[in-house]
């Protein structure tokens, strides 16, 4: 099994994430809201690529079913019922509901990844469920960090860190046959440097600290409990869901995962 990764989905296109298994990674926070989102009983999240996508979509279902959440530059975008912070996502709020997503980078990943063979969302909240996936699968897997836009430079460590976590788990595990790309090499090691307080690195990332700066300092420390939301997210159709059974054991044959 190989485990290629990409720091940031810039160079990426949907034709080459296309058949592949993928991993989208946005610990801060697309990953972890969406992750929240059907942890707390959310029917379904539905990644767009852009607000103008979101009214669209959402327009032609119906209001009292669906909710639109998302960020611009951390905040909840005009017009929508939720922002991108995983403690909006409550039970209360999201129970029952198709909730429309729309995030600077994290949605636009996935939405890229819509062609691909398998995706699966993952964080720190849910690392073991990826993990185990990956185990199951014990086929090539693309880890993508959703990193940030281009103009920031496309890289985000949290992303990075967390995406090593999950290869340095998977190389602990002697029963598989593991090659790493350089840039899984290059995770690992990262992790190795800053995966020992998570809570740590992720407050002193540019992102954390922005999100800290415009009042999510709470966001910061959700996201860095791993295994507190311990489900697995995949893209089902259109949409990301969890598995009926609650399993993360995957059909190798299958172009989307059984639901
Ligand atoms: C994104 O998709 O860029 C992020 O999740 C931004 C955020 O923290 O809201």
């Amino acid at each position: 099994m190989k485990i290629d990764l990409s720091f940031s989905q810039g160079q990426l296109d949907e034709m080459q994430l296309r058949d592949k298994n993928v991993v989208v990674i946005d610990v801060l926070r697309s990953s972890t809201s969406i992750i929240a989102a059907l942890q707390n009983g959310a029917r379904e999240v539905i990644p767009v690529g852009s607000i103008e996508s979101a009214v669209k979509i959402s327009g032609s279902l119906f209001g009292d079913v669906t909710l639109r959440g998302g960020e611009r530059n951390g905040k909840m975008i005009q017009g929508f019922n939720l922002g991108n912070s995983p403690l909006e996502y409550s039970e209360a709020m999201v129970r029952g509901k198709s909730i429309i997503f729309c995030t600077t980078n994290g949605s636009v990943a996935m939405v890229k990844s819509r062609y691909a063979r398998l995706l699966a969302v993952g964080a720190f909240v849910n690392l073991s469920a990826v993990v185990d996936l990956i185990k199951s699968l014990n086929s090539d897997i693309l880890l993508l960090c959703a990193g940030r836009p281009a103009q920031a430079g496309g890289f985000s460590l949290e992303d990075a860190v967390c995406a090593g976590m999950i290869i340095q788990r998977l190389t602990q595990e002697k029963s598989l046959s593991i090659q790493l790309s350089d840039a899984s090499l290059a995770a690992q090691s990262l992790t190795k440097s800053f995966g020992r307080s998570i809570l740590k690195m992720l407050k002193n990332t540019d992102h954390g600290k922005y999100l800290i700066e415009i009042g999510f300092q709470k966001d910061i420390k959700v996201c860095a409990e791993v295994d507190s939301m311990p489900i697995l997210p995949m893209m089902i159709g259109t949409s990301i869901r969890l598995r009926k059974d609650g399993t993360a054991s995957v059909d190798k044959n299958a172009a989307t995962p059984v639901a």
